[in-house]
């Protein structure tokens, strides 16, 4: 299979649903995806599905993605603007955090989701989305700055929704980091350098849809 076959992202949703080896299916209701690609470019990349997200299909449904909707506001977008993704396509049980195998193995979906899109700029949300493009960085310390990942897509470090829910100062942070990435999207802001970006990772995008 070849990322040329895939004509729309529906037809890289059902492929990956059917040829991926993630653990968290047999517990999950479904996968978790979106099927309209972004007119503004832009992909938000989150952690797992919760329960709202498992039960629709959809990412971002519930409280965490309310949170994330009245952020796009705030600096003039809706989420029919953006699109929205995750490390892993299903639900880990009791909302734990996704293991690494299990974020290995929906890895080639969502590289083929990045690659089908061609984003203007990819905002990674939390620390397994940061870890993917960037993961000698920590978020507590790179969020609010953006990078250009060795893929040539800058890449935007932002805490995620959740974190803010409960805690006033991470809500805080997370607005001031939403009009900083208004101030990027508006020309206003150059992206880094980073040294520790996932130099590798265009190619082995490539390499490993070539494979499947
Ligand atoms: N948190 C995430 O990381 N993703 C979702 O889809 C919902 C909540």
């Amino acid at each position: 299979m070849k990322l040329e076959d895939f004509k729309s992202l529906k037809e890289i949703h059902e492929y990956f649903a059917l040829h991926n080896s993630c653990k968290l299916k047999k517990y999950a209701t479904q996968p978790v995806y979106e099927l309209t690609p972004p007119k503004s470019g832009i992909i938000f990349i989150g952690e797992a599905p919760g329960v709202n997200e498992d039960k629709q299909g959809k990412p971002f449904v519930g409280a965490a993605g309310k949170l994330l909707d009245e952020m796009l506001r705030s600096i003039g977008y809706t989420r029919e603007d953006v699109y929205v993704t995750n490390v892993v396509k299903y639900r880990p049980p009791e909302n734990r955090e996704p293991l690494p195998d299990e974020k290995e193995s929906c890895r080639v979906w969502v590289n083929a989701e990045l690659l089908f899109i061609k984003p203007k700029i990819i905002v990674a949300l939390g620390r397994h989305a940061l870890e993917r493009f960037l993961p000698q960085e920590h978020i507590s310390i790179i969020h609010g700055q953006v990078f250009i990942h060795s893929s040539g897509v800058p890449v935007f470090a932002m805490y995620h929704p959740a974190a803010a829910l409960y805690n006033p100062n991470l809500k805080k942070t997370l607005q001031e980091d939403f009009y900083k990435l208004k101030d990027f999207l508006d020309g206003k802001i150059q992206p880094l350098e980073n040294e520790n970006s996932n130099q590798k990772e265009k190619q082995v995008l490539i390499d490993e849809i070539l494979k499947l």
